[in-house]
């Protein structure tokens, strides 16, 4: 009797765990049958109730029975992890034989492309490129060049200075006193750079900006020479026509010294916040040495002269790509510099 009941429990514990389709299926089914409240468990109840000598025969039996289903169990669990371990290499598949994503592109800024072009420019010409400190001292940026320190023209230059008597540099042109002390004449030199002052930050100042300082010393320069270059500049950067004015200007370390100033690019002269309404930007300051300068870096005046300007390479950006505000070059924001 036991023995037909047992019969029948393992035929339908095995019918139901080939029939479950999924893991908890399974589990369902196993805690049917071999489950401490399972039928198995049940079953082993009554043998209390068989003759000792069927007992053991029954015994065995059962013990069997619950060894079968436990395989039949064990085998249908690993298909399932089978099947679970195939779908998801389905699902993570990658294909290796795509072309990678490759690196972001990246971009030079603006400053750095323009100064490069300049640079190449001027060395075609056969210019040297030379670099300076951006703590410089008083000397050099002053003195030197024609600007002792009761001199009124050094209020034009609203100075940082540090407690220890350097300064800040407020334009590149302490370059040229280094290039006419380290190289002397004949000298054809370039010197693009950081500058600052104590400006009140606007559209239109910084107190970090970027110039290039140019100078030649030779014999008989003029300023016919000078134009050359400038024009040979202007056409170089902006691949254009621009509109361009010359007038008197002053610097110490120049006589006779010049504004040159481009009609603005980014309003075309109608007047914007970058060129304060007046429709010319202050581009090119430059003249012929004076002679004072000259002499402070050892060379003869007599023998030699030359020509020297002091380029807003700042500025020359903002006009060739339009920007109109000078903040958002050193801002560093991604979304104004991908732009280039
Ligand atoms: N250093 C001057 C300035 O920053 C510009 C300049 C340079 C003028 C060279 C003349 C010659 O204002």
């Amino acid at each position: 009797m036991l023995e037909t009941t047992l019969a029948q429990l393992e035929a339908s514990a095995q019918e139901r765990i080939r029939a479950s389709a999924t893991a908890d299926e399974l589990e369902a089914a196993r805690v049917e049958a071999l489950g401490r409240k399972g039928t198995l468990a049940q079953l082993s109840k009554d043998m209390g109730k068989l003759a000792p000598e069927q007992r053991a025969a029954t015994g065995k039996r059962l013990n069997a029975v619950k060894q079968a289903l436990e395989a039949a169990l064990e085998a249908r669990q690993g298909e399932f992890a089978g099947q679970a371990l195939k779908a998801r290499l389905d699902a993570e598949w990658i294909d290796l034989t795509l072309p990678a994503p490759g690196p972001r592109p990246a971009s030079l800024h603006p400053l750095t492309e323009i100064q490069s072009e300049l640079e190449d420019l001027f060395i075609s010409m056969g210019f040297a490129v030379l670099d300076g400190p951006e703590v410089e001292t008083e000397f050099n940026n002053f003195d030197a060049l024609n600007m002792p320190s009761d001199h009124p023209a050094r209020d034009m230059q609203d100075t940082f200075w540090l407690t220890d008597g350097h300064l800040l540099r407020t334009h590149t042109s302490p370059v040229q006193v280094r290039g006419m002390r380290k190289l002397g004449p004949p000298l054809r030199m370039i010197a693009p750079g950081r500058v600052f002052r104590n400006e009140e930050v606007d559209a239109s100042h910084e107190h970090t900006f970027y110039q290039l300082e140019g100078m030649m010393v030779d014999r008989e320069v003029s300023i016919a020479h000078m134009l050359y270059f400038m024009k040979t500049l202007l056409a170089g950067i902006f691949k254009r026509d621009v509109t361009v004015r010359l007038r008197p200007g002053f610097f110490p370390f120049v006589e006779p010294g010049f504004e040159l100033d481009i009609q603005c690019l980014i309003c075309g002269g109608g007047g914007c916040p970058v060129c304060k309404q007046g429709g010319w930007v202050e581009l090119l300051p430059c003249g012929l040495v004076q002679p004072n300068v000259l002499r402070l870096s050892g060379i003869d005046p007599e023998e030699w002269n030359g020509f020297a300007f002091g380029l807003g390479l700042t500025r020359l950006v903002m006009m060739r790509y339009g920007i109109g505000d000078i903040r958002l070059l050193l801002s560093g924001d991604l979304r104004f510099l991908k732009q280039f």
